[in-house]
């Protein structure tokens, strides 16, 4: 065998909510190597929706060997991976063993809907008892605000917390494990970090503060876990949380397996990958990632911008441990790629997903179809955990193609309201919007997205945003190549490809009514469990 090269690279794990990958890229954010694992998805109930944690680390594993030693056989050597990132779905809640490292009950995935009455629950609790602040306690409507302002959230299905709840009360284990100071506590990054960097024998127990700002549990000033947030989930015991760490640093070294040794160096929600990634990196910059769900994140620099219409704010990312955190307007919509795998896997209607395109196209319009794909109730800005999908305006002109199209719509109206609620937040309109993510691949649905949307579509031709943000992270963390997160100029020669660009091309009349349509259609899903 010929020897190998050594060249200068960065690795990024990609841990989505249906695969994982491992991605090798160059300075330049060329792609040398990759793998991706497809992991198996559990939903033991209606609006349930399990992993398992096991199963998440396996492929992570495989999918390193496999980049590997595709790496190896493109002629380089392996040692020249510098240093890797993690970038992950995020809010997924995950419970393991501080004494055997195991997982002590499957993994909640984000979009979970079962914890309705959790919810409801805490809204009782802030509305008659508050939340108990440094400043006293607040109650009522005051309770709702002060918890808005300390974590950027609303009380929901979707946030850890509330998630960590329900196991506490639904599985012996992990209540026993919390009372005897066993429990460890982490989002999918944390879970795979204390794997990949030495498990139960190193037990490094640490979360990425985006991450950590999807919990419930930190205030998103100080960055800090609250205690008045424990104190109010009912888990006043700090020992099952970890260390919450910056978006850029070294946290360890990988301790088995091909790149043992190798530094990790950056951690990252996939959503604010995706933001880093597509190098919306100041103020007033913003993308959409459609993958599973679509997600909306618009920069605010160092302003915690808060949302009156229904947006999150979150971390953005923080540059390292010394780093002043930047921070983003979000808005969550739960179903994106995810309601083309249900035309798929679920209704048999195409084969592929690049299909729901195909069948799209063979109409002019939805034929006054509508369909509210709110599977898992509505995020952002609707958020309403007591919707169910609803498609309305069938009759017996409506063909497979309609629904396909209804199907793609669906995503366009929903970044719609997205948008609306950004403009009424930041105070300023946003004429284009950049976009990535499995979704993106297709041009009818970018054209879709146009002409419902009424703005210019930017769809970069380098679209693995989420891996590149984490290796940018990663990278920098180390000066790989001279980068600096903190300085967008030493970022210049990565991804240089060019953009497609998608005009609307819709009537405005006719863009807005089909906006009712929509609307009306919404208002109709709201509240059909309660
Ligand atoms: O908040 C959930 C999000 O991080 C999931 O992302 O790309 O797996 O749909 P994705």
């Amino acid at each position: 065998m010929p020897e190998l090269k050594r060249g200068e690279f960065v690795g990024s794990l990609d841990c989505g909510t249906t695969s994982t990958r491992f991605i090798v890229f160059d300075k330049h954010a060329e792609i040398v190597a990759q793998h991706q694992i497809e992991f198996p998805q559990y939903y033991p109930e209606p609006g349930w929706h399990e992993h398992d944690a096991t199963e998440i680390q396996e492929s992570c594993d495989a999918c390193i060997s496999e980049a590997c030693k595709r790496l190896e056989e493109g002629g380089w050597s392996k040692d020249s991976i510098r240093v890797i990132g993690i970038t992950n779905q995020r809010e997924t809640t995950v419970v393991w063993s501080r004494k055997t490292g195991k997982p002590l009950c499957r993994a909640i995935v984000w979009d979970d809907a079962r914890t309705k009455n959790q919810v409801v629950h805490y809204e009782q609790q802030l509305k008659n008892h508050g939340i108990k602040l440094e400043s006293g306690v607040k109650k009522g409507d005051e309770g709702v605000k002060a918890l808005r302002e300390l974590t950027g959230l609303p009380l929901s299905t979707y946030f850890s917390a509330i998630k960590l709840r329900w196991m506490y009360e639904h599985h012996e284990a992990v209540k026993k494990a919390y009372e005897e100071d066993d429990l460890l506590f982490g989002t999918v990054e944390s879970w795979l970090a204390y794997n990949l960097l030495g498990g139960v024998e190193k037990g490094i127990h640490i979360t990425e503060v985006t991450n950590a700002s999807r919990t419930l549990f930190m205030d998103i000033r100080t960055l800090q876990w609250s205690q008045q947030l424990l104190d109010f989930f009912g888990f006043p015991k700090k020992s099952m949380l970890p260390r919450i760490v910056s978006s850029s640093e070294v946290v360890g070294d990988i301790a088995y397996g091909p790149l043992k040794g190798v530094p990790l160096g950056g951690l990252v929600g996939d959503q604010q990958g995706a933001l880093v990634g597509n190098k919306c990196l100041k103020q007033g910059e913003a993308k959409c990632t459609y993958g599973t769900g679509a997600f909306l994140l618009f920069c605010t620099g160092e302003n915690i911008v808060e949302s009156e219409h229904g947006l999150l704010s979150t971390v953005a990312y923080q540059a390292g441990p010394d780093a002043k955190p930047a921070y983003a307007l979000e808005g969550s919509i739960a179903v994106a790629g995810s309601a083309v795998k249900w035309l798929r896997d679920s209704m048999y209607m195409i084969s592929s997903a690049a299909e729901v395109n195909t069948l799209a196209s063979q109409v002019p319009n939805t034929g006054g179809v509508y369909f509210v794909t709110a599977f898992s109730g509505l995020l952002a800005p609707y958020w309403d955990p007591g919707a169910t999908g609803l498609l309305i305006g069938i009759t017996s002109y409506t063909t497979p193609c309609h629904i396909a199209r209804a199907t793609i719509e669906a995503n366009a109206f929903q970044t719609r309201a997205v948008i609306e609620s950004m403009k009424l937040d930041s105070k300023t309109d946003l004429k284009h919007l950049k976009v990535d993510g499995g979704m993106t691949n297709g041009d009818v649905c970018m054209e879709i997205l146009a002409d419902v949307g009424g703005f210019r579509v930017i769809r970069p031709e380098m679209r693995e945003s989420t891996a590149l943000g984490s290796a940018l992270l990663a990278g920098s963390a180390i000066r790989f190549c001279g980068w600096d997160i903190t300085k967008p100029e030493t970022l210049a020669e990565v991804n240089t490809r060019g953009n497609t660009e998608f005009e609307p091309k819709l009537a405005e009349a006719e863009r807005e009514k089909s906006w009712a349509g929509w609307q009306k259609a919404v208002e109709r899903a709201k509240g059909w469990e309660e």
